[in-house]
């Protein structure tokens, strides 16, 4: 219960890693609202298994009055916001030259607006309280990788925000770190191979960026997030954490 009687926002809640988050901040205690584009299945289950601990908006992160109103309507359901895991996000892959405008803002739109967005609404309500955000980067941050200009420039961004905002809110009480997740096996990786020629050869591919030879299971990221959300990360103050089987700092010779 190490999240006991704490209220969570997570976006992009109903699939992958932000879905393992929810059910994880659940079982040590949370309420978790998740803001997602569409009510699925794997919500539906959570909200039987944990009855009114568990909580579904339909909201575009991208949407400013939409995460206006349902920000508001969290505060007022449940009285404070004390986490918000920033985590709804979508892929972007071409070499520069190959991409148009409109994806381009499309996916800086969905990674970076979104997390403006949230965070300028979700700070409101926890300037006099404090509380932990959580943003999720990547360590397409941190590195070279083909055909990722886009998405590495969104997670990028990410990172330089949340050491910006930790600056702006320190004396707030309130804590922004992020993650930087390693390839993890999600539905987004999933879609990815399936556009790939050869998804095998393509899967084997991604399993050597790490040193474990093995993508990461949405569960380890939530690990993260879980001990970023608690207080025992209470020094922790913007930080990237790195959960990436080794992609950034380790090296196969
Ligand atoms: N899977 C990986 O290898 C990996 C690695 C590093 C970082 N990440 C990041 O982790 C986050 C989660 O990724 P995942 O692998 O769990 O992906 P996923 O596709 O399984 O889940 C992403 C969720 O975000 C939601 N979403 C997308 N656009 C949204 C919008 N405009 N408003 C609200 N919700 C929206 C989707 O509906 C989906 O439920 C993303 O930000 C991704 O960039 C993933």
């Amino acid at each position: 219960m190490r999240l006991a009687n704490k209220v969570a926002i997570i976006t992009g809640g109903a699939s992958g890693i932000g879905l393992a988050t929810a059910k994880l901040f659940l079982q040590n205690g949370a309420t978790v609202v998740i803001f997602d584009l569409l009510h699925n299945d794997s919500v539906a289950e959570l909200e039987k298994d944990f009855q009114d601990k568990a909580a579904f908006f339909e909201v575009d992160v991208t949407n400013e009055e939409a995460v206006m109103k349902s920000v508001n309507k969290v505060f007022e359901q449940y009285g404070k916001i004390d986490i918000l895991f920033n985590n709804a996000g979508i892929s972007g892959i071409g070499k520069i030259h190959e991409l148009s405008q409109d994806y381009w803002n499309k996916v800086m739109n969905v990674n970076v607006n979104g997390v403006f967005l949230m965070s300028k609404y979700v700070v409101q309500k926890m300037l006099n309280r404090g509380g932990s955000i959580i943003n999720m980067s990547s360590c397409v941050a941190e590195i070279g990788l083909e055909d990722r200009v886009l998405y590495a420039a969104t997670k990028g961004a990410v990172l330089a925000m949340t050491k910006s905002m930790q600056v702006d809110y320190a004396s707030h009480n309130i804590r922004v770190n992020a993650l930087l997740p390693g390839t993890i096996y999600t539905p987004f990786v999933e879609k990815y191979l399936s556009t790939a020629e050869n998804p095998e050869e393509t899967l084997n591919g991604i399993k050597k960026r790490q040193l474990s030879d093995e993508l990461g299971k949405p569960i380890d990221v939530a690990q993260a997030a879980l001990y970023l959300a608690s207080d025992e990360s209470k020094f922790l103050m913007g930080s990237p954490l790195y959960i990436d089987g080794g992609a950034v700092f380790g090296k196969k010779i």
